[in-house]
């Protein structure tokens, strides 16, 4: 009787065995390395996404590899899967419903692809996706309502591509987007109230873009935001009102820019304002109230401009000014600039300057002030 028991019971263990391993090898492709909740694909000379049936899997690495597409649903079965990496393939295009049914997922990375077309819907289906990266790839037209699924989404990365025009509910749906990054692109125009719908943005970066003007408008539903950048673009002209819904920024990067002069009520609103960069413009003059209000400035560039004269007037509201840059103008030495000259004197102990250099009269060119 003991040996029949045995017999069954050996049967019975081995039967298990046999269909564990059996699971196991139909879980992971051949190219990847498994275990329980990940699936590793990563630089195996993949063409295509492979069938993956892991309904248990929390991430699939399928970055460096030749993919050049992705069927609609491929990934539907993953319903628990948390990050997706896409990284450095060949990606040209994202059809409709690409990632229906990924649900769970919260970071899509398709970096470095080759993406050229985005259907409108290619992100269906993404509800608790909080970070997406799409950056590195040819992307110059983002259809209106893409993000439109997207309400959860914190970080959005944009760099690095060709986007030159973003139209008008290109960000609808994003009222949770903290932070946007579009840097390197081709933008020129931004038109109207493009990003109102980006109510708890606290970071933009647009630097290395083509934008010529800020219109009144631009920003002014976002008043979260903390970090403006638009560094290097060919921004003549900023409207008087451009920034007056951003009551809580801090930091302001309009260098490298073609602005020629710092009218009053610029920077008028936004008063919390504690880092300004204005180097490297055209800035000949600076309006006297045109720093009026902001206590908390505490670092204000200036260097690289067309300044001749200055009257130190304007800062006397700035008390926690800190950092004055006003190198690389061409100051102009004369009984005019004896106010400055004295002013910097005096507060030589509060305020870190770098060197003032004259540049007119001849004989003066070169001292410092
Ligand atoms: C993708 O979805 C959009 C919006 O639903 C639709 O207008 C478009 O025709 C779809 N494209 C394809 C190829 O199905
Ligand atoms: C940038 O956009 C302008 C028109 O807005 C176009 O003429 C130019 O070719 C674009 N540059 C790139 C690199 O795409």
């Amino acid at each position: 009787i003991s040996i029949i028991c045995f017999t069954v019971n050996y049967a019975c263990i081995l039967c298990i065995a046999v269909q564990c391993m059996f699971d196991t090898t139909s879980l992971c492709p051949e190219a990847c390395n498994c275990n329980d909740m990940d699936v590793f694909c990563s630089n195996s000379g993949l063409t295509y996404v492979p069938q993956i049936l892991g309904t248990q899997l929390n991430r699939l690495d399928l970055q460096y590899n030749v993919i050049s597409s992705i069927q609609p649903r491929s990934f539907e079965s993953l319903k628990k899967l948390k990050e997706l990496y896409l990284g450095h393939n060949r990606i040209s295009f994202l059809v409709n419903q690409s990632f229906s049914g990924l649900s769970n997922l919260l970071y899509l990375d398709l970096n470095k692809n080759q993406l050229s077309s985005v259907q409108r819907d290619a992100f269906n289906g993404l509800v608790n996706l909080r970070k997406l990266r799409l950056s590195g790839n040819d992307v110059s037209y983002l259809p209106s309502g893409l993000f439109s699924d997207l309400k959860m989404l914190e970080l959005l990365y944009l760099e690095d591509n060709r986007i030159s025009s973003l139209s008008r509910n290109v960000f609808k749906g994003l009222g949770n987007l903290r932070e946007l990054y579009l840097s390197r692109n081709n933008v020129t125009i931004l038109s109207g109230d493009v990003f109102k719908h980006l109510r708890s943005l606290s970071d933009i970066q647009l630097d290395d873009n083509a934008i010529t003007r800020i219109w009144n408008g631009n920003f002014l539903t976002l008043s979260e935001l903390k970090t403006l950048s638009l560094s290097n673009n060919v921004i003549t002209e900023i409207d008087s009102g451009a920034f007056n819904g951003l009551s809580k920024l801090k930091v302001l990067n309009v260098d490298g820019n073609r602005i020629s002069a710092i009218g009053k009520q610029f920077l008028s609103r936004s008063l919390h304002l504690e880092e300004i960069d204005l180097s490297g413009n055209q800035i000949g003059t600076v309006e006297e109230s045109a720093l009026d209000g902001l206590r908390f400035l505490t670092v204000l560039k200036l260097n690289n401009n067309n300044l001749r004269y200055l009257n130190p007037g304007v800062f006397k509201t700035n008390l926690q000014l800190s950092i004055l840059d006003l190198h690389d103008n061409p100051w102009h030495c004369n009984c005019g600039i004896i106010d400055l000259k004295n002013w910097l004197k005096s507060s030589s102990d509060r305020i870190l300057t770098t060197f003032v250099k004259c540049s007119i009269p001849e004989k003066l060119k070169g001292m410092y002030l």
